[in-house]
């Protein structure tokens, strides 16, 4: 009965109503997958779903001028987690964090990708509210080495969900972690008995399991919203793509009627090749559906060779489109990096060579997107 109620409204072009009860997302999913003919609204991405086409790997994607009906959207609840203005913060600290329990760990990303990225769902029971582009703490069980009887330390992840979360009811949240595993330099060979402790324990975890966490925290990787027709340009490497995954979700997905947004997201990702995409499949549904309003761009490094014939790496794209995105930038566009902290260097060198190319001081410019608030970094 759920799949057909659901089948219907999604054919009228309405939005999808989806039910906070296990079994009707199940089959609500399980309908709007029919319906769709892809994947891409379920909640994780299934490792066999994963595109591996070669689409979109060599060649950048441009949007089109064809003006597309708009794609239906999914029904949200509770709509109050839109009434607050201000956003929600250190609600749970280290010294009395929120035991929450996991949902799902998927692993998202192809057999080729060099290393192991999981999507995992975690179930706060609308108890830790957050919004798009705060973190979590976690705590991973054990005492810290550094402090013999002490928990130990909390790690911080980005949040990947919107505030409604990948079920849309308010009651979960996504991460996004990447494994840490060490490789011992003389031997080159994995020592799993020096792997990250709370990468290793999150990737590892099992559907009901405990898991404590803090937070929300942060604020500066926050989707500024006063302007709903705002540019928005999101530079990512790795699983610093998760907080776009939100703000992509809550622009494009979700049918929140108060962010009605109109204006430009525009999204670098820079990874090691095809299989390491993360969330490709609902990314490349954005294009399909609103050409107008998205624009995505992939750096394969080790796929991709740069104009240099070096690693293609997400600065090389960014140099690419060098003139749009610093005419972007005049007209007020928001610029956001996640990831790698070894991307910032590299990254600033480009800008400050482009600039130095159109006659203009980097230094200058910079000091001015801090200053009115368009710059927003997070990288570690
Ligand atoms: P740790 O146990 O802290 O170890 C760190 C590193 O040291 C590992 O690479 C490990 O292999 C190595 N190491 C451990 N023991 C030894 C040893 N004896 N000798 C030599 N090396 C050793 N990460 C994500 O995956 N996704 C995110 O979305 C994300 N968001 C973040 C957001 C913020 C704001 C910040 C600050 C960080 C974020 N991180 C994210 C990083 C995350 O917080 C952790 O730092 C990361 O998961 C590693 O933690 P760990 O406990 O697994 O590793
Ligand atoms: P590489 O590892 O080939 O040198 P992933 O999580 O899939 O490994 O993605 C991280 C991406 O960031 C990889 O493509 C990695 O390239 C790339 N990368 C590594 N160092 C830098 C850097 N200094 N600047 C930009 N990108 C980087």
């Amino acid at each position: 009965m759920s799949h057909l109620m659901a089948l219907s409204q999604v054919s009228l072009g309405a939005t999808v109503s989806v039910g906070s009860d296990a079994s009707l997302r199940r089959s609500v999913f399980k309908a709007q997958n029919v319906n769709f003919s892809d994947k891409s609204w379920a909640p994780v991405l299934p490792l066999d779903l994963k595109t591996k086409s070669g689409r979109l790997r060599n060649k950048s994607v441009v949007c089109m001028s064809v003006q597309q009906a708009s794609a239906p959207k999914v029904a949200v609840s509770p709509l109050e987690l839109d009434n607050a203005t201000e956003p929600p913060l250190n609600i749970y600290k280290p010294k009395e964090p929120y035991t929450a329990t996991i949902v799902s760990v998927e692993r998202i990303v192809g057999p080729k990708a060099p290393g192991e990225t999981c999507h995992i769902v975690i179930d706060h029971g609308g108890n830790v509210p957050y919004w798009e582009g705060q973190s979590y703490g976690v705590i991973p069980p054990g005492e810290n080495p550094k402090k013999p009887g002490a928990p130990n330390n909390v790690r911080l992840y980005s949040i990947a969900s919107t505030r409604y979360g990948d079920y849309f009811d308010g009651k979960t949240t996504s991460l996004c972690v990447r494994r840490a595993v060490y490789y011992d330099p003389e031997t080159g060979k994995e020592d799993p008995s020096k792997n990250g402790v709370c990468s290793n324990y999150l990737c590892n975890s099992k559907p009901g399991d405990k898991i404590k966490i803090t937070g929300p925290a942060g604020k500066i990787m926050l989707l500024p919203e006063d302007n709903p027709n705002a540019t928005h340009i999101m530079i990512a490497t790795g699983t610093g793509v998760a907080p776009y995954r939100g703000y992509l979700r809550r622009m494009f997905m979700e049918a929140v009627p108060t962010f009605k947004f109109g204006g430009l997201a525009w999204l670098f990702l820079g990874v090691a090749n095809t299989d390491s995409l993360l969330y490709d499949e609902e990314f490349s549904k954005y294009l399909k559906d609103y050409p107008d309003n998205f624009r995505y761009d992939i750096a394969l490094s080790r796929e991709h060779k740069n104009k240099r014939g070096g690693k293609m790496y997400v600065q090389d794209k960014i140099e690419e489109y060098s003139d749009e995105i610093f005419k972007l930038l005049d007209g007020g566009a928001h610029i956001y990096f996640c990831g790698l902290k070894g991307m910032m260097p590299g990254i600033q060198e480009t800008l400050k060579r482009v600039a130095e190319e159109r006659g203009e001081s980097w230094e200058e410019k910079l000091s001015q997107l801090k200053k009115n608030k368009q710059w927003h970094v997070e990288v570690y």
